[in-house]
């Protein structure tokens, strides 16, 4: 079986968040369990030089607004899997990856050329899976072309939910511009009066699948469906919930290279000196006794940052050290700060966006804080597993699936769970785990069963598969 995956950030070529990690594991993960596949993505500023391979094509020509725009394509296999990226300058090559006015006409292009690329290729793939709002446009091209191109007869798409809160909206008096005036593509995208790229791949592609089984039916529900849950509802015999995996080459304490030390489930005594060495990093005292909190996300609402700030004062009361790397709304930004200029001696933040260091807070944290308003699936709960950092989490989306309450009496569970979004709810929580941590021997339960929780992609990878042969058949 063949398969094209489309997304808009990949690991290692660009990230912003989640999606990126995601778009690059599956199409290894997928070779790993015997499909063809490769991906597509832009070529943007950030992606490292040393990344690309070869110039795969240095004339793709692509029919754009009525123009004739040439496209290079460059080639690389730097994520495990073969990767085409596509080269559009003025398209791509900007500051950062979004948040331009004419982003939802930067997606289309991508799209566009991607379905020129995957002609030119000469091979038509039999899936290709859309992920979230910026591959919406290529669901309605490839539902078009399918019906007088033999070339794409056998194709079927599959649209993946990453985050339904993100719509790639923008005025239906542009859908003539980029190609989408008939009446079909006109409903696909039409919804409240505007166009929409996500409602567009809820629309008109063969299968939808989104990154947890939780989310998966949260979305049915008003909500979480951010006006387009009816849609859901109607096609809820084809959307499914499948968990997105973890990349154990890029997330594994005992192999991490950006780790000062290595550990495993077995013998932690690394993790330690990790912690130590995290602590000498944002200059803070080396009392390896209390216990670390910890919080690496986009600061948006999404990620119920407000439940951080209304508990961490008590947090710091105990004399828990609190450690912060993030970067979004100027608010929280600026709240960060302020804690740090009244806690200097507790608080350790980093305002921006580093890779290393999130490796190394994973790694030298004793607890991580995720109590988001909604989570699709969530990445760092799971990575925190892998390290022995204790999640505490809102039960909701992919956190509720992935995380189960440490249980006393049955020494089950990898983490501490609540439901309601309270302060009230997750400082119970925050004392349950911080009482829990000063006993060493139940601690250490909580952080084996964590660690040997399997979030593998292979899991993940069977279940695509399985959707792709339903999606086909
Ligand atoms: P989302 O995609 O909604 O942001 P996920 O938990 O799925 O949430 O994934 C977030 C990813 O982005 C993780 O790999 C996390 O480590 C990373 N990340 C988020 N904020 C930062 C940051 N400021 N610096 C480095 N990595 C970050
Ligand atoms: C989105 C979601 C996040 C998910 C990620 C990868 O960014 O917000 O929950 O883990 O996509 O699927």
């Amino acid at each position: 079986m063949r398969v094209a995956v489309l997304a808009a950030e990949a690991v290692p070529y660009s990230k912003t968040g989640g999606l990126a990690d995601v778009a690059g594991a599956l199409p290894k993960a997928l070779r790993q369990v015997g499909v063809d596949s490769l991906l597509i993505t832009p070529l943007y500023r950030q992606t490292k030089e040393n990344l690309i391979e070869h110039l795969a094509i240095d004339d793709l020509w692509v029919v754009w607004r009525g123009q004739n725009y040439k496209t290079q394509v460059y080639y690389s296999e730097a994520n495990g899997s073969p990767t085409f990226l596509i080269h559009a300058p003025e398209m791509f090559f900007r500051d950062s990856i979004y948040g331009y006015r004419e982003d939802y006409e930067r997606f289309a292009f991508f799209n566009h050329a991607a379905i020129v690329l995957l002609r030119r290729i000469g091979n038509a793939p039999d899936i290709v899976q859309l992920n979230d709002w910026h591959c919406g446009f290529a669901a309605i091209e490839i539902a078009k072309l399918r019906r007088w191109d033999s070339y794409w007869h056998n194709t079927r798409t599959v649209f993946s939910i990453h985050n339904m809160a993100y719509q790639g909206a923008f005025g239906t008096e542009e859908l003539w511009k980029l190609g989408f005036g008939d009446d079909f593509s006109r409903n696909a995208f039409s919804t409240g009066g505007a166009a929409s790229a996500l409602k567009a791949g809820l629309a008109d592609s063969d299968m939808l699948s989104t990154v947890s089984r939780r989310y998966s039916y949260e979305i049915q529900m008003a909500e979480n469906g951010y006006g387009l849950d009816w849609l859901l509802r109607q096609r809820s015999d084809r959307l499914i919930g499948i968990t997105n995996g973890v990349d154990y080459d890029v997330w594994n304490p005992e192999t991490d290279s950006d780790l000062p030390a290595h550990f495993n489930a077995q013998d932690l005594s690394g993790k330690r000196m990790c912690k130590r060495s995290l602590l000498q990093k944002f200059f803070l005292p080396e009392n390896l006794d209390k216990p670390i909190f910890a919080s690496i996300t986009r600061l948006t609402s999404q990620k119920g940052f407000e439940l951080i700030r209304q508990t961490v004062g008590e947090i710091l009361a105990t004399g828990a050290y609190f450690i912060a790397l993030g970067s979004g709304e100027r608010e929280s930004e600026d709240f960060l700060q302020k804690l740090k200029n009244y806690a200097p001696q507790q608080v350790g933040i980093y305002i921006g966006y580093n890779e290393t260091l999130a490796h190394q807070i994973e790694a030298g944290a004793d607890v991580f804080l995720m109590p988001s308003r909604f989570e699709p699936c969530g990445l760092n709960q799971m990575y925190s597993l892998r390290y022995g950092t204790v999640p505490i989490v809102r039960a909701v989306g992919g956190l509720d699936d992935t995380v189960e309450n440490f249980d006393r009496v049955s020494s089950t569970g990898n983490g501490f769970k609540f439901r309601e979004f309270s302060a009230d709810k997750f400082l119970e929580k925050i004392y349950e785990a911080l009482f829990t941590y000063y006993e060493p021997e139940t601690w250490r339960k909580i952080q084996w069963n964590g660690m040997m929780t399997d979030n593998s992609w292979e899991n993940a990878a069977r279940k695509y598969v399985q959707l792709y042969n339903m999606t086909r058949s």
